[in-house]
């Protein structure tokens, strides 16, 4: 039982056509047992987190009571990718374990909205946010070697309070971006094997083993993307975490929960005297006005 579909077309060439279904259910059933280790891990076996340094008893009391930290621009384009993403991960997979319905339509309006909000993501992040803030930098990596070392007895420092965002959110974003991008380059191009509003059918475009690899590379990015969104709605659900899915729904954290994992030198925030919520701008930052 391979990994690939194949088929023989009128040349007589064995081309590839598509991913094995049953590669959904290993998705799933991946997805799954990292929820079960990483909940039984938490439960049963990891310490309490340790920072290195409190923040300055003077920084503290200036923090808002309510830290801002996702414009409604920012979250709204979340919410609309969200909805996009089950859109075509329910339209992609119910039927190929069973649910019959007339998927394709579905799918590609999904693909359509979903590949204009990350278009407007990629521009909104690069001019209007601190596009830096997602990506690792020099102190997560020094952070990860502490935390490695401490986790497996050795001696290290414990590592600083987190940016805007830990480490982990920063590699999970890498990995949904090289998903993502996989399944919507070779989505707008399988639109042209099927009638849409945006350009003519042209199944000719490419030849049988690029349209099959076309074909493969967007089932994978799609069954990868099934085990990463079962990982990221776990974590949004988890307890410890509801502080960060609350701001993606209201815009703000609490200044508690900020000040207990976040470095106000990392993640600066308009340190205020006035401690009412306050009108979050594009880049996250308190607007007091
Ligand atoms: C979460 C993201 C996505 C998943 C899980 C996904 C999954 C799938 C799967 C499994 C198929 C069936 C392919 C086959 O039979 O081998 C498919 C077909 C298709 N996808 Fe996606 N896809 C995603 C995103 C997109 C995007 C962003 C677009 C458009 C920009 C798109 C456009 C299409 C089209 C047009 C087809 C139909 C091709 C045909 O029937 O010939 N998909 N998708």
């Amino acid at each position: 039982m391979g990994i690939l579909e194949w088929a023989t077309n009128p040349w007589g060439q064995n081309v590839p056509i598509h991913i094995a279904w049953f590669l959904i259910w290993v998705s799933i059933i991946a997805g799954l047992l990292f929820l079960i280790v990483h909940a039984t891990w938490l439960r049963f076996f990891a310490k309490s987190r340790q920072f290195a340094s409190d923040t300055s008893p003077a920084i503290a009391p200036k923090i808002p009571k309510h830290v801002p930290r996702h414009s409604l621009v920012a979250r709204l384009f979340h919410w609309v990718m969200a909805a996009s993403m089950f859109t075509l991960l329910f339209t992609a997979f119910l039927p190929k374990v069973g649910v019959q319905f007339n998927w394709v339509t579905y799918h590609w309006i999904a693909g359509a909205v979903l590949t204009i909000s990350i278009l407007f993501h990629i521009v909104h992040a690069s001019f209007w946010l601190d596009f830096w803030s997602i990506w690792p930098d020099k102190t997560d990596v020094q952070d990860a070697q502490r935390r490695l070392r401490r986790f497996f007895g050795l001696s290290a420092p414990p590592p600083r309070k987190f940016a805007k965002y830990p480490l982990e959110n920063k590699l999970f974003h890498g990995v949904i971006i090289l998903c993502g991008l996989a399944a919507i380059l070779t989505g707008v191009f399988m639109m042209f094997r099927v009638r849409t509003i945006f350009f003519p059918r042209n199944p000719y475009l490419f030849g049988d083993m690029t349209w099959g690899l076309m074909y493969v590379l967007h089932g994978l990015a799609g069954v990868g993307l099934i085990a990463l969104v079962m990982m990221h709605i776990y974590f949004g659900l988890r307890p410890e975490k509801q502080p960060i899915t609350k701001s993606m729904i209201f815009g703000w954290m609490d200044r508690d929960f900020y000040l207990e994992e976040h470095d106000p030198d990392r993640w600066a925030v308009e340190t205020s005297s006035i401690s009412q919520p306050s009108r979050v701008d594009d880049r996250g930052l308190h607007d007091a006005g």
